[in-house]
Order: C-alpha cells, then sequence, then structure tokens
C-alpha cells in the first residue's frame, strides 16, 4: 500500500521528459531480432514490459547488447531464432503475447507461452484464428484461448486475407509479422484504424507496404535490414501529465519530445473538444514528434465515440478522470476493448473513481460520468494494471486535505517505473 502524493497551492509546473514509447520499443527489439545486420535503438523504454520482449529474444538466441545509452541487437532474420526446450514467460505483457505468435508463426518447433495472471486470462483466439489460416498448429488444450499458449508453426505459411472482427493493432502487427514470412500477397482490412507502428517499421527496415485506408497488403516473404531507431517519449504516460496540469489550478507545464503520430494523438483532440489548454510545439515531421504546453482549464463534458476510440484507448481511464473534473456529462461509448485490457478497466474505473466521489454509470461498452464533482480520499486498488495505478495517483492530487492509498503500487513499472518521482520533481516536492 502506498500514500499517493498531494498536490499544493503553486500547481505543477517545468519541464519534463517521460520515457520512450511502450509500442515502439517492444517493437525495435522485434523488428532488430527478426532483420539481418545491425540495428541500434536509442531511448528504449527500460520498464518492466519492454525488458520481457528484449529477455525472451535473448532467450530465443538474439544477440542484444546493451550500452549506457543504446541497444544494438545483431539480427540474422526470423530462420535463425531458436526455440528454448522451456516456456517463454511475458509477464503482464499484452503486446509481446500476441506480436510474438505471429513472428513464431514461422517457426517448426513447439513453443509455450505463458504469463502472469491478467495475461492468463486474455483472449488469445483474435490471434490464433487467423494465425491457423495461415498454417499453425494449436495444441488441443488451448481451444479456450487462455494463455498458457502451446502452438507450432511453419515454415510455409500461407498468406491470408482477412476482415478484422476487432479494432486491434496488436492482432494487426501479429498477421503482419506472419505475412513477412508467408509466400504470397496478404490482405488485412482493420475494423477502425489503429496505431500504425508495425507498418511504419517494416518501411522503416526497408520492408514494402501498401496501406490504402483501412486495407493494408504485403506482398512476402521479405528480408529486412537493421537500422537505427530513435524511441520518441510515450503520449500514453505523457496523458497522466497533461490529465495533472489540466486539473490542479496554478499548473503550467512543458512535456518534451511526445511522440505524435496521428493514430495515437485522440487524447489531444479530446482534450481541445473538452476546452483544454494544450498545444504542440517544435513539431518534427520525420520522427513525428514534439513538445506538449499543458496548463490548468475549465473542461467541459463531450461525447466520446467510434473512431477515435481506437486513438486513445489507452487514455480513457484518464480521460474518465478528466470528466469528473468537467462541466456536464462525458459519454465513452464504442470502447468495450477495455473490458479486456489489463484488467476490465470499465469496471476498475467505475469502482475505484467512484469510491473516490465520482458519479459514473458503466455502460457494456464505455462510461457516463458526470462532472463537476468533488473528490475524497479513501483506499484504492490498481488491478495490477499500471495506468490504472497511474490515473488514480492523479486523481490523488484533487482530494485537497485527504489521503489516497493505493493497494499494488508496483504494477506502475509496467511502463513507467519512474512516474512517482518525475511528478514529484513537476509538484516541486522532489528534494533529492
Ligand atoms: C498496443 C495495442 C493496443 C494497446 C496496447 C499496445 C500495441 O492493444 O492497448 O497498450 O502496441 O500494439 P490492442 O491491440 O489490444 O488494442
Amino acid at each position: 500500500m502506498k500514500e499517493l502524493l498531494k498536490s499544493q497551492n503553486t500547481g505543477l509546473s517545468g519541464v519534463i521528459e517521460v520515457p520512450g514509447d511502450k509500442s515502439i520499443s517492444h517493437r525495435s527489439i522485434m523488428f532488430g531480432a527478426i532483420a539481418h545486420g545491425e540495428t541500434r535503438i536509442k531511448n528504449f523504454l527500460h520498464a518492466d514490459d519492454c525488458l520481457r520482449t528484449l529477455q525472451i529474444f535473448r532467450e530465443l538466441g538474439v544477440d542484444i547488447q546493451e550500452t549506457a545509452d543504446e541497444i544494438i541487437i545483431n539480427g540474422y532474420g526470423f530462420e535463425n531464432l531458436n526455440i528454448p526446450n522451456h516456456a517463454l514467460d511475458v509477464g503482464n505483457s499484452g503486446t509481446t503475447i500476441r506480436l510474438l505468435m505471429g513472428i513464431l508463426a514461422g517457426q517448426k518447433n513447439i513453443v509455450t507461452l505463458t504469463g502472469d495472471d491478467s495475461i492468463q486470462n486474455r483472449p488469445m483466439n483474435r490471434v490464433i484464428t487467423p494465425l491457423q489460416e495461415m498454417g499453425l498448429i494449436l495444441a488441443k488444450e488451448n481451444e479456450n484461448g487462455l494463455p498458457p499458449i502451446t502452438f507450432r508453426g511453419t515454415s510455409q505459411l500461407k498468406p491470408i486475407s482477412y476482415k478484422m472482427p476487432v479494432a486491434s493493432a496488436q492482432v494487426k502487427s501479429a498477421l503482419l509479422f506472419a505475412a513477412l514470412q508467408a509466400t504470397g500477397t496478404s490482405r488485412i482490412v482493420e475494423k477502425e484504424l489503429t496505431r500504425d507502428h508495425t507498418e511504419q517499421m517494416i518501411q522503416q527496415f526497408g520492408g514494402n507496404v501498401i496501406v490504402q485506408g483501412k486495407e493494408i497488403t504485403l506482398t512476402g516473404p521479405q528480408k529486412l535490414s537493421g537500422t537505427e531507431i530513435v524511441v520518441p517519449g510515450d503520449i500514453s504516460s505523457a496523458a497522466f501529465f497533461i490529465a495533472a496540469a489540466l486539473l490542479v489550478p496554478n499548473s503550467k507545464i512543458t512535456i518534451k519530445n511526445v511522440g505524435l503520430t496521428n493514430s495515437r494523438t485522440g487524447l489531444i483532440d479530446v482534450v481541445k473538444k473538452m476546452g483544454g489548454k494544450i498545444s504542440i510545439t517544435d513539431f518534427d515531421p520525420v520522427n513525428q514528434s514534439g513538445n506538449l504546453i499543458v496548463e490548468h482549464s475549465q473542461l467541459k463534458g463531450i461525447t466520446i465515440e467510434g473512431e477515435i476510440i481506437p486513438r486513445l484507448i489507452d487514455e480513457i481511464p484518464i480521460i474518465a478522470l478528466l470528466a469528473t473534473q468537467a462541466q456536464g456529462q462525458t459519454i465513452i461509448r464504442d470502447a468495450e476493448e477495455l473490458r479486456v485490457k489489463e484488467t476490465d478497466r470499465i469496471e476498475a474505473v467505475n469502482l475505484e473513481l467512484t469510491k473516490l466521489g465520482a458519479q459514473i454509470t458503466p455502460l457494456v461498452d464505455g462510461l457516463m460520468i458526470e462532472g463537476q464533482t468533488k473528490l475524497n480520499g479513501g483506499i484504492v486498488k490498481s488491478y495490477h494494471d499500471h495506468r490504472m495505478g497511474m490515473m488514480l495517483q492523479i486523481a490523488a492530487l484533487l482530494v485537497g486535505k485527504e489521503t489516497v492509498n493505493l493497494e499494488n503500487p508496483e504494477a506502475i513499472s509496467v511502463s513507467y517505473p519512474q512516474f512517482f518521482a518525475d511528478l514529484a520533481t513537476l509538484l516541486g516536492q522532489n528534494n533529492e
């Protein structure tokens, strides 16, 4: 249990840089491992999830070296991955397990992928079903689609033509990794546009992929070449400080070097629509990154639904907190995917923010939130979900003199190990 930080009258101020993007960090290890030649990664996210990916690729026999400021991978292609005779443990990381299935679908040897209690309750059939069409063979006992998952791939993967039933970048990416190894042209049609880091990185590593709206075409097999990756700051981590600055009076902060690729910036659009003061400076069109300046604002409730949802899916817990402080009602719909994240985030947001005095109605596919409510102290829990933990710490800044205690705060290290220290710095409370 941890007593969470409180805010003082001075608000948040100063300049901060958040750690590297989680989605890009995972993929930079994966692409480095399956490409040929050297890949150098700068600003890699050293947090539990991405370190699992790094460790697993070492277990698969990939040469990965670490220096003070870089990760250096010597890749020898898909064909040189060696499956060990123990299970590969992804910890809490959904991105690792799902993308890995697509990568290992091209391996003839049997492999078992497992993870923590949360992973063992997350649906994998969304990846397994299309991969079976491409040639993957699943062990019989895995029909429920829950990890541990044991399967055998094939060196003769078939291309796929697939209309995705869920909006998921993890599923799309797994299929693209398999399509890179299949002989022939695969066509994947997204339900909604989701984060496109995999498509962008295929091109960065010298591959070919054609994207036309929601349709992606890729002809395999392809041989990729190592390259240099500079990982931008993670907007999904910046989101917590954006919210803190918007909500705590007298705040004004700058967050430097944030990844701002269009498929990830739904939160910025929402904040603007709610009347929040947020602006982008020094945008770098090559790296698609820039600085964000955010200041305290009076917000108003809005409706968030449809195609914007995948562009802010990981930010919904913190958007829910913003909504508790906005004037009027906020409705979030079409976000049923929240039910299968690290925890059921619709349920978790509803239960924990209600404990702190929020007025929330959970919907099958979202949340209805009444603003503006005064929040109170209490004991809340993270459900071992990093984004729930960070959202509840920002909520704790709004309860005045009362105290909020958080159970299982260690979950936060999944994506942001130095979160509390960075927040303390912005609050002017870092006495180190
Ligand atoms: C991710 C995709 C999203 C997101 C997750 C990271 C990725 O998951 O929620 O945090 O890196 O591809 P889904 O694909 O399940 O939507």
